[in-house]
């Protein structure tokens, strides 16, 4: 059992082993992980899944940009055979990102649709799921675009009323899909009880926790199945890879989406593999900042008198304080406002200077972006209207920015609205 313990205030907790070389089925026999039973997290972030270079002794995992590997004699292999199978730097990343989470086994996507994608192939033709109604707009597409095509159906709901939610099931619900904080109003969802929910039916907990990061938040203690990130954003966190990680706990899941990474071949390239194994080295420390910077811009845009309301956890304001409290550690790095009217945000996007207006989320530079046309366009203007996402909402993802500067910038840039 790797055990995770405080680093930066973070509270004790457990986690499943997850042994080095644990998917390699040949004869390769990796040296045994250094991390002790005691390994807290910041020390689980750098070392969980990777070992010093077999040949070499690099410390650093090798770009294993191959895709193949020569046989020693027929039927005789080192446990690679091809490139889309196998690959050792992504199965470190695989390693690293399920130990961070607390699950069994995790597996490397192209990009986080594409990890959303495969948890969606747990389902049958028939099957019912459960979603939060204001999930990122291009889960909601996939699964409103595509997947209806194949005879799938999901009910939209407020994940954040837990009676709602369980009038939505129905005997064919077998997946239950939340995004806790929500994006981008940062509604919460009691993991606890929603993984009670779903398993009282017989259904799968899937949290998407690409918005609060592993260091804040890590669903599987409170009972979910599986946890999906983009790891595009806090995971590689330099804002220079796009890729997705599912992480399961149960064997039968597993086993599943072990074929279907292989079966559809959607992999993380090994390069990219490479950098979010970098980025995940730094993930506590890079998060302690990201907490802290996103705490003082919310309270920052709360006291301006030209925001008409502030939308993050970490504020006692917020309609869900007190579970954000229970189930995160510091309340992630996201915050929206909203300034009125899509003028009014306007003039403020087009006046920020260091504050960069882009799509995207958790890298170490702070992003501002305006979702009713941005990341949530795809979502039609009735269902945006009805989750509170309004023309006047603008989105900031907090980097690791000295927040003076930060502040400053939005102070000229308020100015001009
Ligand atoms: C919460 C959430 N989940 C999934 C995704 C999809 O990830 P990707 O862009 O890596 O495909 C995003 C992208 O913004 C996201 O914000």
């Amino acid at each position: 059992m790797i055990g995770i313990g405080s680093c930066g205030g973070l509270r004790v907790i457990k986690t499943r082993p997850v042994e080095a070389g644990q998917y390699v089925p040949g004869v390769i026999s990796y040296p045994t992980v250094k991390l002790t039973s005691r390994a807290r997290f910041s020390t689980v972030c750098l070392h969980a899944g990777q070992e010093p270079d077999p040949t070499t002794g690099a410390i650093i995992t090798p770009i294993y940009q191959t895709s193949t590997y020569v046989q020693d004699e027929l039927g005789k292999h080192k446990g690679y055979e091809y490139g889309r199978t196998h690959n050792p730097t992504r199965m470190a990343v695989e390693r690293n990102i399920a130990a961070i989470e607390g699950g069994k086994a995790g597996f490397a996507f192209a990009s986080g649709m594409a990890a959303i994608g495969a948890i969606a192939t747990l389902l049958k033709a028939g099957d019912h799921a459960v979603v939060s109604d204001n999930t990122y707009g291009g889960t909601f597409r996939l699964f409103d675009k595509v997947l209806t095509r194949y005879q799938l159906s999901f009910t939209y709901v407020d994940t954040g009323d837990l009676h709602e939610t369980e009038r939505a099931f129905t005997k064919a619900t077998r997946m239950l899909f939340v995004e806790t904080p929500s994006n981008p109003i940062m509604r919460l969802t009691d993991l606890r009880a929603a993984a009670d929910l779903a398993h009282r039916h017989e259904a799968r907990l899937v949290v998407d926790n690409t918005f609060a990061s592993p260091y804040v938040q890590r669903p599987i203690e409170f009972g979910a199945d599986i946890v999906t990130h983009s790891t595009t954003k806090y995971l590689n966190g330099h804002s220079d890879s796009v890729g997705g990680i599912v992480v399961a706990v149960r064997d039968d899941d597993i086993e599943w989406l072990r074929f279907v990474q292989n079966a559809e071949g959607a992999i993380l390239g090994p390069f990219d593999s490479w950098l979010v194994l970098r980025g995940t080295k730094t993930l506590a420390l890079r998060m302690q900042q990201h907490n802290a910077n996103g705490l003082a811009l919310a309270q920052f845009v709360s006291a301006h008198p030209k925001v008409k309301r502030v939308y993050y956890p970490g504020l006692p304001a917020h309609p869900q304080h007190e579970l954000a409290k229970k189930q995160m550690n510091g309340f992630g790095g996201m915050l929206a406002f909203d300034l009125g009217s899509l003028e009014a945000a306007r003039r403020l996007l087009n006046a920020v200077r260091l504050h960069a207006l882009a799509e995207s989320l958790g890298g170490v530079e702070t992003l501002i972006s305006h979702p009713a046309t941005m990341t949530h366009a795809s979502v039609p203007a009735d269902r945006r209207a009805a989750i509170g996402i309004t023309d006047g909402l603008v989105r900031i993802s907090a980097g690791i920015e000295d927040v003076e500067d930060l502040k400053e910038d939005l102070t000229q840039a308020l100015d001009h609205v």
